[in-house]
């Protein structure tokens, strides 16, 4: 269709780029906070189950749509099928794009603070982590200078061009973030009393579970693997005819899974291991909710030698990993606009700039307003965007054309009984399921 669409350069730098997307606050600051809510162990073998049956099909779908349109997310339901109300499934996409930079870039702007505060000293000695915390919540101008840095600095890379900006930057962002953060489990499994930690994480206990779990467990995977929102359909579109789609889906989803227990061996261990009151730490876990973060994982610096640099090795980190899902997220709104109103890619990156720094300025403002981005993109619109795509791949589009694309035009040989799932998932497992667990969840 468009041939000279741009692609990127090489197979490496099509996993860095979408585990850039899929690795981010998501996995370091979401996960561990939806895990303490829903009951540890239970909530992530819920997880985990959402990430094999819902994850990795809608994300080859995505890239199924993504490649043989090379276009945009909402031109790419045009593209497949010209004059039907499809395009609308790709317009809310973008929509749910935007809303997630408009709470997401503030939590990013909280990381470059903290980053700042760790390489100043100045979160050493700090007594109370708690009101540290608060106390950024509470001062709006703070967080939306670095908020607004932030997106500038996301802004810089999506100008930079998909090649030099996306691939590169993922490139080399995404191993320096692996070695860190297994330096740092490590570090927070050698704490004394971390096993406690170990424990709530890995063994199934009944008594925290909430009815919401599936839900929570659902919207909390099609964040985490940036899909239902056609980001993997954008990047899908810069995929070169040689990608192999299912092993890029089970690769990323693999990191990406990863990446989240990593973070919650250190989250978890680290606050067993520093709290006072070891009884009721399960219930302060999930009254520190997405906050868990920023207090436990100062503190547990502020126990250690060269706290600085450990603190501010760990907040450069989480910037890394926040980047590259904005840069992926920001590129699906500016691609749309660049595309579908022809505007040049500078002028649409500067707009969608400008927009989320509007949004991201009444998130800081107003706690509500962040939430209900978060919870309305999450629980909401990712998975309606899911039930959607589904529905495209496995029952409108032509299956020759989805078989076409899995095999990369008959040159892959992939086993029959794969394709079977894999049809067999998206037409009568994932529709149902997602309606059911919405349904339930909405009841609950
Ligand atoms: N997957 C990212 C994370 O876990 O932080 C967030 C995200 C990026 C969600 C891109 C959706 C998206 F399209």
């Amino acid at each position: 269709m468009n041939a000279r669409r741009v692609t990127f350069a090489s197979k490496i730098g099509v996993i860095a780029a979408a585990a850039g997307s899929a690795v981010g606050l998501g996995n370091i600051w979401r996960f561990p906070s939806q895990t303490a809510d829903g009951g540890g162990a239970i909530f992530i073998l819920v997880y985990i189950g959402c990430i094999l049956f819902f994850g990795i099909p809608l994300m080859v779908s995505e890239f199924v749509i993504g490649r043989s349109s090379r276009a945009n997310t909402a031109g790419a339901f045009h593209k497949l099928s010209p004059g039907t109300p499809w395009k609308w499934v790709g317009r809310l996409g973008v929509l749910t794009g935007f809303i997630i930079l408009g709470f997401y870039m503030v939590v990013c702007g909280w990381t470059l603070d903290y980053l700042m505060q760790s390489v100043t000293g100045n979160l050493q000695g700090i007594e109370d982590f708690s009101s540290n915390f608060t106390s950024l919540l509470c001062n709006p101008l703070r967080q939306i200078l670095w908020m607004i840095l932030f997106a500038f600095l996301t802004a810089f890379f999506i100008l930079s061009g998909v090649k030099k900006g996306i691939e590169q930057s993922a490139k080399i962002m995404m191993p320096m973030l692996f070695l860190l953060l297994i330096i740092l489990a490590v570090r927070a499994i050698m704490l004394d009393g971390a096993s406690g930690g170990l424990t709530f994480l890995f063994k199934p206990n009944l008594d925290h579970v909430k009815p919401t779990v599936f839900l929570d467990a659902m919207g909390q995977a099609f964040f985490s693997l940036s899909i239902g929102m056609g980001c993997m359909i954008t990047y899908g579109s810069y995929f070169d005819n040689r990608i192999n789609f299912t092993r890029t889906a089970m690769q990323v989803a693999t990191l990406d899974t990863l990446v989240a227990i990593l973070a919650g061996i250190i989250i978890f261990p680290a606050a067993f291991a520093l709290t006072a009151n070891p009884a009721t730490i399960v219930d302060e876990l999930v009254a520190g909710g997405p906050g868990l973060l920023f207090i436990t994982i100062p503190e547990l610096f502020n126990q250690m030698h060269a706290s600085s640099l450990w603190a501010s090795l760990f907040f450069f980190l989480l910037a890394l990993a926040a980047i590259t899902s904005t840069i992926s997220l920001m590129e699906v709104v500016t691609v749309y606009l660049h595309e579908e109103y022809n505007l040049s890619r500078r002028k649409s990156t500067l707009l969608v700039t400008a927009g989320v720094m509007i949004l991201g300025v009444i998130s800081s403002l107003s706690s509500s307003f962040f939430n209900i981005l978060d919870i309305s993109s999450a629980k909401f619109m990712l998975p309606i965007g899911g039930l959607f795509i589904s529905l495209f791949v496995g029952w409108h589009l032509d299956q020759k054309l989805v078989y076409a694309e899995l095999t990369n035009q008959g040159t892959i040989k992939i086993a029959i009984g794969f394709l079977k799932i894999y049809t067999f998932l998206l037409r009568f497992i994932v529709p149902p399921a997602i309606v059911a667990i919405f349904i339930y969840g909405l009841m609950a």
